[in-house]
């Protein structure tokens, strides 16, 4: 037996979801509408439900599952018309994007005017065959002090002047590269002809003119009949090379692996206020320390003193590299601040 209101809905219920399948919904707010309409809290399939109360108990059952029916075939229309949308709206945007367009400039990069000067260096020192020799930061008290001939007592020595790494006795951040030397001598044989760029520390109060940490370039040259005047000219062609210098002196100096130790003074001049300033009125500027390697120096490494002898030098480099690029403050130079650096891009 059936019924004419019951049959009439089911009729319509199965004639909306078949048409369902027609509807375009090809825009963004066509998907919108076709929710609102069909899946919607005043939509099509609740407004179905609702229905139910007018339906003859025996068809309630069959009208149920139409409904039900609309309601999935909604549900799918909906989520597969929604994810076409997507896919639409990603293929849009790839297209926007024109890969042949220039890509966004890098800024270019430029060197650290302390590695510029310390190329410099070791450039003007490899035109007469000396080599980069290399060392550890962190560096047995051997290496630093004792092979280098400075006594336990030395003030060099004192935990005012050195980091010492507390976990490890007898280690310390080398207070100059002058480890490089026992390092080379202990390891390899004469003729030796090393330079040693590097950072060394001291404990020292950060200010404009010096800082805890720096650079140091060490030279060291070995072999049978090194002589003094062998280590003035070398200094002296380096003098010209870097600075342009016209004359150098060496100044009696002392240091606990050299004997006799100097100190290298440039002559700037006394014509400039600013080279007056630099060399304290006096037209002369010191550069480095420099000396024949002690005997004991020699031995403590393993070289024969009676066949061979040698000179080393040692020089910081930042004060040189303010000098060179006329920069104030010494701190600036370890701040990375790209505002500095950008002004050294083409500084070579
Ligand atoms: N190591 C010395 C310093 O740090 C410099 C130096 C090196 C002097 C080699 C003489 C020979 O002051």
């Amino acid at each position: 037996m059936s019924h004419p209101v019951g049959n009439d809905l089911l009729a319509e219920v199965k004639r909306v979801t078949e048409a369902l399948g027609a509807e375009d919904i090809s825009t963004e707010e066509a998907l919108e509408q076709f929710r609102v309409r069909y899946l919607g809290s005043k939509g099509l399939v609740k407004t179905y439900m609702e229905q139910m109360r007018h339906i003859p108990a025996e068809q309630k059952r069959e009208y149920g599952q139409v409904v039900n029916a609309l309601k999935q075939a909604a549900e799918e229309r909906y989520q597969s018309a929604k994810a076409e949308l997507e896919v639409k709206a990603e293929q849009a945007s790839t297209a926007a994007l024109d890969l042949t367009a220039p890509g966004e400039p890098l800024p270019l990069g430029a060197r650290h005017p302390v590695a510029i000067t310390l190329e410099r260096i070791i450039a003007i020192f490899e035109r007469i065959g000396f080599a980069v020799a290399d060392g550890p930061e962190i560096e047995h008290d051997w290496y630093n002090f004792t092979a280098m001939n400075t006594p336990e007592d030395h003030p060099a020595r004192d935990m005012q002047d050195t980091f010492y790494v507390v976990d490890a006795p007898g280690m310390l951040l080398r207070t100059h590269t002058s480890n490089v030397q026992a390092r080379v001598m202990t390891t390899r044989k004469p003729p030796i002809r090393i330079i040693a760029p590097g950072r060394v520390y001291r404990n020292e109060t950060i200010s404009a003119r010096s800082h805890a940490q720096f650079h140091q370039v060490e030279g060291l040259y070995v072999d049978e009949g090194v002589s003094f005047a062998d280590m003035k000219q070398t200094l002296l062609y380096f003098a010209q090379e870097m600075f342009g210098a016209p004359k150098i002196r060496l100044r009696p100096s002392f240091f606990p692996f050299t004997e006799p130790s100097a100190e290298m003074d440039i002559w700037l001049g006394t014509d400039t206020e600013e080279n007056r300033r630099l060399t304290k009125g006096t037209g002369w500027l010191e550069i480095l320390g420099c000396g024949m390697v002690d005997p004991q120096v020699l031995e403590n490494c393993g070289i024969d003193s009676s066949r061979y002898s040698g000179f080393a030098f040692g020089m910081g480099i930042e004060r040189q590299a303010l000098r060179l690029f006329n920069i104030p403050d010494i701190r600036l130079l370890f701040e990375n601040d790209v505002r500095l650096l950008r002004q050294f891009a083409s500084a070579f």
